[in-house]
């Protein structure tokens, strides 16, 4: 049985890897600060799955805390989620973000390297695109970031590139996600946001439990199918999956390999609330407002090479994302509570 480190393995995507992971027979050790998430996600994970993952409330910043999980156990490979991701925010406090996503990093690989664990998996994201020249978008596209978050992602790419050139023996996987939405289909865990949220899908469901008036949508004059922001929603549990193969990738000594993971398709605004619609069985007020700054107007991914190396392949369309999204959503209406 091998031993997977998940850092920020009690978030919204590191949850529903851990459960994957487990699934699939992996023995799981969570590192999580909980800066956003909290500490139920453990007995969700256990109602779901049977086993209570081993679980250190550490700061990945804090070398000598995090020195004890590798000092303590046997670690095989890590995968590395933990990180702050509100882009807006790290408009105003780049400071933060470059503290704790690298600092963070930089400390989990030198202690991969004193330890001798060779196998990473890191949380990239398509924010390293910046606006892509075209669509959909593969990964020799040229990468450019147009805020302090993408920045924390491409310079930790960078320095992930940098060390897989001179240490052969490393296995890193770059994976870059697209727009992850969607929960476990035992509405157990899920995306729980603190405050109004960042991103769309919360939003939505935020106003079908009643908690906003309505959606506001960020611009309807874009160049795509209805004029609203056109994205490669990819469900949770898909993108958890993902993780799965490409630890068994990692583990045949794959040295540096770099992955989309998404659908492939793209779906505009307006098409996920018509969908959302549909999943709840009720209508969900919206206004068209103006755009919101650094939005782009369609992001979608080629996944061919994820398929042609991984197998990886997303199986839930964005009715059954909807659904899975309300299904948590309406059993949790205040995220997460005993
Ligand atoms: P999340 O905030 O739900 O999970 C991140 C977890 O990391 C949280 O539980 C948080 O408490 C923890 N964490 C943060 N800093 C830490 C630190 N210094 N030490 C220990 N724990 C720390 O976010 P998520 O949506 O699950 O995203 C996971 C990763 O995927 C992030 O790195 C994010 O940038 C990346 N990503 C997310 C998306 C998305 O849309 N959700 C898209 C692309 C990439
Ligand atoms: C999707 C679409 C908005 C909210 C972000 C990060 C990216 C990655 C994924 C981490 C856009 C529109 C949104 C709302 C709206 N995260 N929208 N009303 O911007 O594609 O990507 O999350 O790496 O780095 O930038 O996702 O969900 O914020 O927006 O109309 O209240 O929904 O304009 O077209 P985005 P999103």
């Amino acid at each position: 049985m091998k031993t997977i480190l998940v850092t920020g393995g009690m978030g919204y995507i590191g949850s529903h890897t851990v459960v994957e992971l487990i699934n699939k027979n992996y023995d799981v050790i969570i590192v999580d600060n909980l800066y956003n998430s909290n500490k139920i996600v453990l007995k969700r994970i256990n109602i779901i799955t049977g086993v209570t993952p081993k679980f250190y409330e550490v700061d990945c910043c804090d070398y000598n805390n995090f020195e004890k999980i590798f000092k303590e156990n046997k670690i095989d490979a890590v995968i590395h989620f933990a990180g702050l991701k509100a882009v807006g925010e790290s408009v105003n406090l780049p400071l933060k973000y470059y503290q704790n996503n690298l600092i963070s990093t930089l400390n989990l690989i030198d202690l991969m390297n004193k330890y001798n664990v060779k196998n990473l998996v890191f949380s990239s994201s398509a924010t390293v695109y910046g606006a892509p020249k075209s669509v959909p978008i593969d990964e020799t596209f040229d990468l450019h970031v147009t805020n302090p978050y993408g920045r924390t992602k491409l310079m930790i790419e960078d320095m992930l590139r940098d060390y897989c050139f001179v240490n052969k023996d490393f296995n890193c996987a770059l994976l870059r996600y697209f727009n992850p939405i969607g929960a476990h289909k035992s509405g157990l865990i899920g995306e729980n946001p603190n405050g109004i949220p960042n991103n769309l899908m919360p939003y939505i469901t935020q106003v079908a439990i009643g908690k906003r008036e309505f959606l506001g949508i960020f611009g309807n004059d874009y160049n795509t199918v209805d004029g609203t922001g056109v994205r490669d929603y990819i469900h949770v549990c898909d993108l958890a999956l993902g993780h799965v193969l490409t630890l068994d990738k990692l583990f045949t000594n794959s040295g540096l390999v770099t992955y989309n993971l998404g659908t492939g398709k793209g779906t505009s605004v307006l098409e996920l609330h018509d969908a959302f619609e549909k999943a709840c069985g009720f209508k969900i007020p919206y206004k068209i407002m103006p755009r919101r700054a650094g939005d782009i107007d369609s992001c979608y991914a080629n996944c061919d090479k994820a398929y042609k190396e991984i197998g990886f392949k997303a199986q839930y369309n964005i009715d059954d994302m909807c659904k899975d999204s309300w299904n948590w959503q309406k059993n949790n209406p205040d995220g997460y509570t005993e």
